[in-house]
């Protein structure tokens, strides 16, 4: 959702600012461009279509150096992809980059044009350089007609600013968007996420909403909404020792799917003892609560909303807590029915997601128990903003479709059900097992990750296909939500999932030798029926892919394949199957020669609505 970044410095910052785009480009990269204030004090501007490379190719034709400078790769909201709406964009003496979105821009604009100010792109974010450079002529200096320009704003956004006249000073505000200051030493930086700015410093300050800053060399001033200086604390960075580049794999893809033993362990670092686990991690007054917790309301988007579908099935079974999951852009926007002693979790791998940080703070107005943040950036929004966190420790997910957050959520969302079962007293069973389960599951994902060649095989059959169904019967329905929604991300396949048992409800009537089958199948409790449902696919000549437990007794025929999986505690069944489908749609996105980390029109971080 757009990348921002910029720094003070003594010395040349493009390079800086470039290599923090690269970083960033996972929040979008329809385009990319840089400013910055030239030895002879004015600004030059760069801008390119397409990746950051483009940039970088422009740049190696028209030199671009100074010491003072702001960047931006971009994911369209308003104004199509095109290097006129490319950030930054300037007026009068003065550069801007914008993250978020300008609710009241068409009002504003109208009132610019009428002004006599004339636009050369499609933005909202135009509308800021011009207000900016019109407030600057009746405010005393550039600090006050900042201000009264984020006075005027609706709308999230997050900002970096230069002027001409100030050639010693960042600008930059935070109001809905993500925004960090990065501290260097006689250096600053700003960035849209930390990850940018890794290669220059690991000390950040996380800017509150409706935050500004004027930064120098040497000083920062930070101000809240009233304009009263702030208590910032400046927070070392955590993830600073994860690689990120992609090392020897083709994909970040690859690589994170390949990390995820060692996401898992380090997930579960110190939340296991032998026969319980450890409730007061998640925050001030845990231990005491947990036990009054009656109802659970889960609110997350895309993966993360999977992640949750799952973990209604466990906490409902194993804890008897009633459980109800929702899509984050939904809840925040109608009446919620909370009853009494219900505790609201939400789960984000950014915690920056506009809708579900929305919904935060929607229900932080309703009558709940709690807040729980399950996340995976100790430092967002979200988790600052939550009563409770549960960090997942998946280290930097830079490949947009999720993978190893996606099963760190759920090894956080099994912890928790153990917790809520420990605090509801359940039998000791369902912990132990809990606790056994999670403990072999970096082995467990080890071995299935050696599955590779024969699901490498099997994408080939894929290649000539549109369409694509997945059935999974009780958690591992959403699994199969989940790995429908991979091959669509980053293969553009049609992709559908269904419960199996709705399948002769209307999706049966799709089913044909064009409409590949992907079934998960683990020998659990609903073996027996999801076998039923495939013998309907078999019987109207559709191809079959099982994903079935060596144990599970399916039988091959001509138009079923099989991948043997290993056989799995039933808890953590749905993490382990999610593996296969992962690989899956990687080797197919590869067979369709898609940009698998980069698919197009997504992006990773979606902070606007
Ligand atoms: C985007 C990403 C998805 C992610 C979703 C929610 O759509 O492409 O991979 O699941 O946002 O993101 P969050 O950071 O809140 O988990």
């Amino acid at each position: 959702m757009c990348g921002i970044v910029g720094a003070i410095a003594k010395r040349n910052i493009t390079p800086i600012l470039i290599e923090g785009l690269r970083r960033l480009e996972y929040r979008g990269y329809d385009s990319a461009g840089i400013a910055v204030i030239n030895g002879s004090g004015q600004i030059t501007r760069t801008r390119a279509m397409g990746k950051v490379a483009e940039l970088e190719n422009a740049l190696n034709k028209t030199a671009n150096t100074g010491h003072l400078g702001i960047a931006h790769t971009r994911w369209a909201t308003h104004g199509r992809p095109a290097e006129r709406n490319a950030h930054p964009h300037i007026a009068d003496q003065l550069a801007l980059v914008h993250n978020g979105i300008i609710e009241n821009h068409a009002q504003l604009r109208k009132q610019l044009i009428a002004l006599g100010y004339t636009f050369t792109s499609d933005t909202d974010t135009e509308v800021i350089a011009h207000l900016l450079a019109e407030h600057h002529k009746t405010s005393e200096n550039f600090l006050s007609a900042f201000r009264t320009t984020l006075n005027t704003l609706r709308g999230a956004f997050a900002l970096g600013v230069i002027h001409e006249q100030e050639p010693d000073t960042l600008y930059c505000a935070r109001m809905g968007s993500p925004l960090v200051i990065g501290i260097g030493s006689e250096e600053h930086f700003i960035a849209s996420d930390p990850l940018a700015m890794l290669q220059t410093t690991d000390q950040f300050i996380y800017l509150d909403e409706g935050d500004h800053a004027r930064l120098t060399l040497t000083s920062r001033e930070i101000w809240n909404s009233s304009n009263q200086p702030t208590d910032y604390s400046i927070t070392r960075y955590e993830h600073a020792a994860h690689s990120l580049d992609k090392g020897d794999y083709r994909h970040y893809m690859l690589k994170e799917i390949y990390e995820q033993p060692q996401a898992i362990t380090d997930t579960l670092a110190g939340k296991l003892a032998d026969d319980h686990v450890f409730t007061s991690i998640l925050g001030p007054d845990a231990e005491q609560q947990l036990h009054q917790i009656e109802n659970i309301h889960i609110v997350a988007c895309g993966t993360s909303y999977h992640a949750g579908l799952v973990a209604r099935y466990w906490i409902e079974e194993q804890a008897g807590i009633a459980c109800q999951v929702e899509v984050a852009s939904e809840y925040r926007y109608r009446t919620v029915s909370v009853p009494a002693n219900t505790l609201l979790v939400t789960i984000s791998q950014s915690g920056e997601t506009a809708d579900t940080l929305a919904a935060l703070r929607y229900a932080k107005k309703q009558n709940y128990l709690g807040t729980l943040a399950i996340c995976n950036v100790a430092g967002s929004s979200l988790v600052r903003e939550a009563g409770w966190r549960l960090l997942t420790q998946a280290g930097p997910e830079i490949g947009v479709a999720s993978t190893k957050a996606f099963t760190t959520q759920l090894v956080a969302l099994l912890w928790l059900t153990t917790a809520l079962a420990q605090a509801k007293q359940r039998a000791p069973e369902i912990i132990n097992a809990n606790i056994r389960a999670l403990r072999n599951l970096p082995g467990l994902v080890e071995q299935v990750l050696q599955l590779e060649p024969g699901i490498e095989q099997l994408a080939q059959s894929f290649a000539s296909k549109h369409h694509a169904l997945f059935l999974g019967r009780g958690p591992h329905y959403p699994v199969a939500m989940e790995g429908a929604l991979k091959l669509k991300e980053i293969s553009y396949i049609h992709a559908e999932a269904y419960a199996a048992g709705e399948l002769k409800h209307g999706p049966l009537a799709l089913v044909d030798e064009d409409m590949p089958v992907v079934s998960v199948a683990p020998s659990d409790s609903l073996l027996e029926k999801l076998k039923s449902n495939l013998e309907e696919v078999r019987a109207r000549g559709g191809q079959l892919i099982n994903f079935a437990c060596e144990r599970a007794g399916l039988e091959t025929s001509e138009g079923v394949t099989h991948i043997d999986m290993p056989w799995v505690y039933d808890s953590v069944s749905p993490i382990v199957y999610t593996l296969p489908l992962q690989l899956l749609s990687y080797h197919v996105a590869l067979v369709k020669g898609t940009d698998v980390d980069k698919p197009r029109n997504l992006a990773k971080s979606v902070t606007v609505e």
